[in-house]
């Protein structure tokens, strides 16, 4: 079975990816660029400027650059764009890529100090643009019967009986509490999985481009789930380490 005939079976991390389409969804993601073409991941060492023209026709393009290089960043829009970033940093990206359709806050309560004056650093900023699909992510739920609601509401003491159908998936919240990946390769940079998991739920889509690739968390989470990866990075020690976690993790094979 190859690893795309895999969608809709268990992933490692336990989701079942949704493969059907459902009302209010984009459309099926488009054809994978020919560089991908016989590639579930590819992972160059290079500066993301050198394959901006691919990874922009990708679907999802996760933007993770060090947040204080935002200011120099040379923006990349995929069907869904995902720009991880920190208040002192913000409006770095808003001017490059406008005003967002949403955010999404990332909480760890291990958080850090930056400064005396400030109060203790226990979040980052997730910038969303572009479409998305459901926003029902994560494990199914099993129990699809229709479900009574209650019968209060406020300022009404009845209500007639009302029933809700449950969804599929679990809701995301716009705030997602993961705790920082301290102990991964790229430190308190390195983004968790799960986080990952689910930035990409959201998003839809079966192919990836991941500019700023670190530790290679996205390939980590996106190959399971069936998409394909262009992932680059500039710092030779960083893409080696990653390479060889990734080669000896079975993610890459040459
Ligand atoms: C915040 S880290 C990314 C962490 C990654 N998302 C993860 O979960 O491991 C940013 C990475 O971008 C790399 N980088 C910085 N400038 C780059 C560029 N112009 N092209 C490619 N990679 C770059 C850095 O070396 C660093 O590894």
């Amino acid at each position: 079975m190859s690893d795309l005939d895999r969608r809709g079976q268990m992933n490692l991390f336990g989701v079942v990816p949704e493969p059907s389409r459902v009302e209010g969804e984009p459309p099926p993601p488009s054809e994978p660029p020919a560089i991908l073409e016989g590639h579930r991941l590819r992972f160059e060492h290079a500066d993301y400027r050198v394959w901006a023209e691919h990874m922009s026709k990708m679907d999802v393009v996760i933007m993770d650059p060090p947040f204080d290089e935002w200011s120099k960043v040379d923006p990349l829009h995929g069907r869904t764009t995902i720009c991880f970033t920190n208040f002192q940093n913000r409006h770095h990206v808003e001017r490059l890529y406008g005003r967002p359709r949403f955010e999404v806050v990332w909480f760890f309560k291990d958080g850090r100090w930056v400064s005396h004056r400030l109060p203790r650093i226990t979040h980052e900023t997730i910038l969303i643009y572009g479409d998305t699909r459901s926003a029902y992510v994560g494990p199914r739920t099993h129990n699809q019967e229709p479900q009574r609601k209650g019968k209060g509401s406020v300022g009404r003491s009845v209500m007639p009986e009302r029933f809700y159908q449950p969804r599929h998936r679990k809701a995301l919240n716009s705030v997602l509490e993961y705790p920082r990946a301290v102990s991964s390769q790229m430190g308190c940079w390195g983004k968790p999985l799960g986080l990952v998991r689910d930035l990409l739920c959201l998003a839809g889509g079966s192919t990836v481009a991941d500019p700023f690739a670190g530790a290679c968390t996205v390939a980590r989470v996106a190959l399971p789930m069936g998409m394909r990866v262009l992932a680059t990075e500039s710092d030779k020690t960083t893409f080696d380490q990653s390479r060889g976690a990734l080669m000896s993790g079975g993610f890459l094979d040459r």
